[in-house]
């Protein structure tokens, strides 16, 4: 059993990054710059922004974080959108999820222009990528690709089951698994709520991705010997060891999973990692105009 190192792909990309951007500079180009809103003060968004932050210093990016309270209007919050699709300065901003109910998430992710789109949230991104042109990918699941590519694991031909059909992850996971591409050229079942048999399906898989957020979620019996596994799960569960009161739980119940798999993602240190450093990704193409003008 191999057991997928996201914290040192995460870090190896993040330093490939850095090194790019310090070339940019000593040829006269300017540092990519990501902007992100972030409205309230939920627990989760914090540490993901504050991480985000975090990560565009190690790349060498500029950052710029942009806060409101949680009374904010959705007209003011549209007001905030347009004017960073104007600023020129601004390569990519990505607005903070999820988002006070009475704001419409739906309304300002359309109202972000697409070219600056770093979370690939955008209808244009998503149908771009549906149809297998150039565009921003969803931070999780092309992390999840690049480490399927790291660690040479062959997903040609094979069964990949996709528990879960967010439009964050499960949907564009399920996209790329399918993409004619490497990673990609996989058979992809999508199971959610509604599958009538997702045991059987999932013991037939030879990859497995577990995106459903309900902790240990996938036991042994459901795991075929020597399959691919991947937890995308971060449940908080309340932990009295730790400093913060609480540790992130993975869909996949990891003990008796890992001796079954050939390959199997930890929580944390799995997925996590690679999702932020996606997003440096993303933003260092907007800073290249790589995908569009
Ligand atoms: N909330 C949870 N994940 C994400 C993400 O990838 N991007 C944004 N903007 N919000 C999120």
């Amino acid at each position: 059993m191999t057991l997928i190192d996201g914290k040192a792909v995460s870090a190896q990309i993040k330093q490939e990054i850095a090194a790019e951007v310090e070339q940019i500079e000593a040829a006269g180009g300017k540092r990519p710059h990501l902007a992100a809103i972030l409205v309230g003060h939920d627990g989760g968004s914090e540490t993901y922004v504050a991480n985000k932050v975090k990560a565009c210093e190690a790349c060498g990016f500029k950052s710029s974080l942009i806060r409101y309270e949680t009374d904010v209007t959705e007209a003011e919050l549209l007001a905030k959108v347009e004017e960073l699709n104007k600023d020129a300065d601004v390569d990519g901003f990505i607005v903070q999820l999820p988002l006070p109910k009475h704001i419409s998430e739906q309304k300002v992710i359309e109202a972000i222009d697409y070219r600056k789109d770093v979370d690939g949230f955008h209808p244009i991104n998503v149908g771009r990528l549906a149809i297998g042109l150039p565009c921003y990918v969803s931070a999780t699941p092309n992390g999840i690709i690049e480490l399927l590519r790291r660690y040479n694991i062959e997903t040609s031909g094979k069964k990949c089951v996709v528990l879960g059909r967010s439009n964050i992850v499960g949907k564009p996971m399920a996209t790329l698994m399918m993409q004619k591409a490497n990673p990609g050229d996989a058979t992809v079942t999508v199971c959610h709520s509604h599958s009538r048999d997702l045991k059987k399906e999932c013991q037939e898989a030879d990859i497995i991705i577990a995106a459903i957020g309900k902790p240990n979620f996938v036991t042994a019996d459901m795991v075929k010997d020597g399959a691919v596994v991947i937890d995308v799960g971060t449940t908080r569960v309340p932990d009295a060891t730790k400093k913060s009161g609480f540790r992130l739980n993975g869909d996949v119940k990891f003990d008796e999973v890992a001796p079954k798999c050939s390959f199997i993602t930890p929580v944390p240190g799995g997925v996590g990692p690679m999702t932020i450093v996606s997003l440096m990704k993303n933003t260092l193409l907007a800073g290249k105009k790589a995908i569009y003008q």
